[in-house]
């Protein structure tokens, strides 16, 4: 285990991602945790993130010095290599010269940190103040034009340090300098894979489910979802039922994929609730974007609820468990970046209300079963193959909770779904075909149901809908921004569209990057 100390940087995940590449399992932890709960959590070595303030700011983020004594190797990058000098006696001083971006740096002495990386190389800084000074002990390895400690290390310590961001893509040879300090400096050893990872969740959900615990899943049809329950059903088997919503908002052949290809990778017991009636006549006169949400949101929970209540009564009415032996669990697809935001606790403004599957139980007693918590997105898809699951659930693009429903501009009925059905289907096909689906992050097919322009077609005018393609490229869905497609796609799928589709004859692009727009259009 490594320790990722978040100073306040957004790019504290993206270290722990980083280390986890070069197979050394890590968690994130914040700056606030003392330095003694630390050290008992017995990691391998620690990791200080980057910050966004200057050592000297009133408040900045600090951390005790004993930990630099402590025996634990230590990294520190950017904020965390100043503190790291300072805290040991060295010299971090207000030079005036600010380095924002890409910077030259020159290795002056590899070191064991910086061992064949090339002598001028691009990183990524970002800082105001600098080291001027190494404290005792330690080499100096590289400096910039105006910076003259970029890098130290004393390898005897196990310290080491630099002031770029060598996490991010930007910086050359990053991955390497992190990998000489977990490999060569830590004496942390590459042994972290996704066998281990799937081989130590059954353990542990077996542990927590015990002999006669049942649990239920909600499956959306999406990745995330679909791997915990996987992974649920190898531990425990046909004590687990998972429950599929279909509420008729579905894209073409989604809710026969999930029953057909799910069912056939995993063996797992399946309940499909057709509520397509439901959610139609609950849907019906609303447009209002945040209406539909909640709507659909509500819907969505009492339905699942009322699939649950009935599977648990059967549980509850078997099981002859003793007092306090938990019977019942909720399994949910949560990923580490929701844990590490929510922990976090920082408070962000409600854009759109997303919902999730199942939502949180409030009146019966299930306890959570979440076997991804530890995982990012795309460690989730190599458990995913891992387990056998088809390329397409693993490799499926997002799509949002409230599906269609979300995507037609309007009122939502079955002929408007049935249109934008249509588009959608023929645009994913020639995506597919054309080969671009891990090049795009999604691609929204939205239909303007209550927007009608005049067209010709044949020898007569139309007065249809246009359709709008929203692909967009992304990292996390916070920010994104529209994807080049090449024209001879966008062509093949405007020409297909308003042929084979009827109430359809016009075929936009949306080249709108998030901010200021957002990914779906409402
Ligand atoms: P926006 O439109 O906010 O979308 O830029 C960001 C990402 O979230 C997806 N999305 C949702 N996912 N429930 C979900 O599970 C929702 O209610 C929901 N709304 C949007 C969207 O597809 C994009 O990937």
């Amino acid at each position: 285990l490594v320790l990722v100390v978040d100073f306040g940087a957004q790019y504290a995940q993206l270290i722990a991602r980083r280390v986890r590449e070069a197979r050394v399992y890590s968690e994130i932890v914040p700056h606030t945790m003392p330095v003694a709960d630390m050290l008992a959590r017995n990691p391998k070595a620690i990791i200080l993130s980057g910050g966004p303030s200057s050592v000297y700011a009133e408040g900045a983020p600090s951390i005790d010095t004993s930990l630099f004594t402590a025996g634990t190797p230590v990294f520190g990058m950017c904020y965390g290599f100043q503190l790291m000098a300072r805290g040991l006696g060295g010299e971090v001083s207000h030079t005036g010269a600010r380095e924002y971006g890409r910077t030259e740096v020159t290795v002056t002495e590899p070191g064991t940190l910086l061992s064949d990386v090339p002598t001028s190389h691009r990183v990524w800084m970002s800082h105001g103040d600098s080291v001027t000074a190494a404290p005792e002990g330690f080499s100096v390895l590289a400096s910039t034009a105006v910076t003259p400690v970029a890098a130290f290390e004393d390898v005897d310590r196990g310290l080491a340090g630099v002031q770029w961001h060598p996490e991010v893509l930007h910086s050359e040879h990053g991955q390497q300098v992190l990998e000489h300090f977990l490999h060569s400096i830590a004496g942390c050893r590459p042994t972290w894979t996704m066998v281990n990872i799937v081989e130590e969740q059954i353990e542990a959900i077996r542990a927590q489910v015990g002999e006669r615990g049942r649990a239920i899943c909600g499956l959306s049809g999406g990745v995330d979802s679909a791997v915990a329950a996987a992974i649920v059903q190898r531990a425990i088997g046909d004590r687990l039922t998972c429950v599929y919503v279909d509420h008729g908002l579905m894209r073409q052949g989604e809710t026969e994929q999930v029953e057909r290809d799910f069912v056939a990778a995993t063996g797992v017991d399946l309940k499909v609730v057709d509520a397509e009636e439901r959610f139609l006549s609950a849907l019906a006169g609303i447009s209002d974007p945040e209406e539909k949400r909640k709507t659909i949101g509500r819907e969505f929970i009492r339905v699942f609820e009322g699939a649950r209540a009935e599977i648990l009564a059967g549980f509850v009415e078997q099981s002859t468990a003793e007092e306090g032996d938990k019977v019942a669990f909720l399994v949910q697809g949560t990923l580490y970046p929701d844990v590490v935001e929510s922990g976090g606790g920082a408070g962000t403004s409600n854009i759109k209300s997303h919902h999730n599957v199942g939502g949180l139980p409030d009146d019966m007693d299930l306890e959570l079963v979440e076997p991804l918590r530890t995982l990012f997105k795309d460690e989730v898809r190599q458990v995913g193959e891992q387990l056998g699951l088809p390329a397409e659930i693993v490799h499926r693009q997002p799509f949002p909770g409230p599906g269609l429903g979300i995507r037609i501009i309007g009122e939502v009925t079955r002929e408007r779904l049935d249109i934008l059905r249509q588009a959608d289907a023929i645009a994913r096909e020639e995506m597919t075909r054309a080969g671009l689906d891990r090049d795009v992050w999604q691609m929204p097919v939205v239909l303007l149901a209550d927007v009608r322009s005049v067209g010709v077609q044949g020898d007569g005018r139309t007065y249809g809908h246009p359709v709008v393609l929203r692909p967009v490229t992304s990292e996390d869905a916070m920010t994104a921004d529209w994807a080049r497609l090449p024209y001879e796609v966008m062509e093949k799928i405007s020409t297909r569209i308003t042929n084979e589709v009827a109430d359809v004859n016009r075929v936009t692009v949306d080249i709108t990057s998030k901010p200021p727009g957002t990914i779906e259009w409402e």
